[in-house]
């Protein structure tokens, strides 16, 4: 009753509302998880060192892609200074971290045939036994987009073969999860097989604007997540055969998803196929029955029809597949940012057609949003506790853990250290966290910053800061400085919430 209050309660223009957006005063479950996360390619640097393989992000970072030919090649050097790093964590009385391993640090090609950087292993237990010393839990993510640039080039990475029984690809992310299991899973207890996997197969393999480049927007997104929703699968299954029973942990995954707003009445079907074309594209068959978002199936349909082919560009799964993919989320990572307002623009030309047009929408944003440095962040905190809502009530439930939600700056902005926005942000968007687990009883276990340290923000180089420490990358030490923001979030933790 009180979810379907508050989603009456949304303007449907997307205009703030006093009382709905009034901080609440209490605390979180006894239980709840306070984190802050990173990426491996955003952070580690060292990325030549051994044996580590390059990446695909290496290849484009070293192609000069990047905003001001920035790299990962050092980044903030956490591969010599995690030690750091973890201290910062206790500093701020984190109990969790969530971090991600470097598939071509752990296998140079990405096949272990070809042979094992024991160094890379021997980093990640480091890190790991740091962590569980200083009473700091590890989530770890298999996949934060730093492919093996060697899969790629032999079996165009998850676009190979994804409609016939010979798909390799899938055996190959098995066989590294297996390895990460074995080697670590006796301390991790929390896994996330992909981050985000909307961003690795739009821009990764749709537009071709993030790595590994590849520019197929009429089909490549549509390849690539149904083989990487197969991966998934995999790695969730070789833990439940293997090793659940010895270990006890948990597999997940991680989704990015804005929440959508309808921007008049008439929009409202427009944004349910917002969040079924981003979020529900791999929740659907992962959460729910093993298969697309019926809304999906029949625009893709209708789209075949109308341009003369016979099949759908999105492809289907045969039935032993959705059996095999049904049900294989222990926990809902959930990585949110942002909210858009949603137009339909179905049947209507638009102007401007861009990757958005299978769904048939536009988007745009409320003029009284405030914005970050990031082009796509528009700070709306009330967005969240609506998705939440929203995911509570279409897939039945789920535990959800907030993976990243956070807040950037412009590198030159001069009140860097005083990031008093970040804090707003912060507070605002926890605050409507509380709303949905206390209100709502949203099933929320877990909140995590984006990010612990400014880093790589992908093709933005360091131009835009994430970090509730700052760092400068001018300085061979790379040393950590606390912004006001770490202060804050150390206080929200040992409050563990807004208490009276
Ligand atoms: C989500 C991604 O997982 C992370 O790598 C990125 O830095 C943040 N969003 C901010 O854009």
């Amino acid at each position: 009753l009180l979810l379907g209050v508050t989603l009456a309660l949304t303007p449907i223009n997307g205009a703030y509302d006093k009382e709905r957006d009034a901080l609440l005063k209490g605390t979180f479950p006894q239980d709840f998880i306070w984190s802050s996360a990173t990426a491996a390619y955003q952070i580690e640097g060292a990325w030549n060192v051994s044996d580590k393989g390059p990446s695909v992000w290496d290849t484009l970072a070293h192609q000069g892609r990047v905003y001001n030919q920035d790299t990962g090649d050092v980044a903030c050097d956490s591969y010599h200074k995690y030690p750091e790093d973890v201290a910062l964590m206790k500093q701020m009385g984190l109990k969790y971290y969530r971090f991600s391993i470097s598939w071509p640090r752990i296998f140079p090609t990405g096949e272990q045939q070809d042979g094992v950087n024991q160094d890379g292993v021997r980093y990640y237990n480091a890190l790991i036994n740091e962590l569980i010393a200083n009473d700091i839990q590890p989530m770890v993510t298999l996949f934060h987009w730093d492919l093996p640039q060697v899969l790629q080039d032999r079996y165009g990475g998850f676009l190979n073969n994804h409609t016939t029984n010979t798909t390799v690809i899938h055996d190959l992310f098995g066989d590294y999860a297996r390895f990460c299991y074995q080697n670590f899973g006796d301390r991790v207890k929390y896994w996330i097989t992909f981050n985000e996997p909307w961003i690795t197969s739009w821009l990764g393999y749709g537009v071709g604007n993030f790595a590994p480049q590849h520019n197929e927007p009429a089909e490549g997104q549509y390849k690539a997540a149904h083989n990487i929703i197969l991966s998934h699968a995999k790695a969730y299954h070789i833990y439940d055969d293997e090793f659940r029973a010895a270990q006890n942990g948990q597999v997940g995954i991680t989704l990015n998803c804005d929440w959508g707003t309808p921007k008049t009445p008439a929009d409202a079907d427009a944004a349910i196929r917002y969040i079924q074309f981003s979020m529900g594209w791999f929740a659907h068959p992962i959460f729910k029955n093993g298969d697309y978002p019926e809304v999906m199936k029949t625009t893709m349909t209708r789209k075949a029809q109308e341009e003369g082919r016979t099949t759908s560009r999105l492809p289907e799964f045969t039935p032993e597949q959705k059996a095999y993919i049904s049900g294989t989320g222990d926990f809902f990572g959930l990585n949110h940012y942002t909210t858009v307002e949603v137009i339909d623009t179905c049947c209507t030309p638009i102007e401007n057609p861009s990757y958005d047009t299978d769904k048939d929408i536009g988007t745009g944003h409320a003029p009284d949003w405030p914005r970050a440095a990031s082009s796509w962040l528009y700070v709306v905190p009330w967005g969240i506790r609506n998705l939440l809502g929203w995911i509570k009530e279409e897939y039945g439930d789920p535990d959800i853990y907030v993976t990243e939600n956070g807040r950037s700056d412009h590198d030159q902005d001069p009140a860097i250290m005083m990031d008093m926005e970040r804090i707003c942000y912060y507070m605002m968007y926890t605050n409507e966290v509380m709303k949905a687990s206390n209100l709502d009883s949203v099933k929320v276990k877990a909140y995590t910053a984006w990010s612990l340290l400014d880093n790589f923000e992908w093709l933005s180089g360091y131009s835009e800061r994430f970090g509730l420490h700052y760092v400068n990358f001018n300085d061979p030490t790379r040393t950590r400085y606390p912004k006001a923001s770490s202060v804050f979030f150390k206080q929200l933790v040992r409050n563990n919430g807004y208490p009276e």
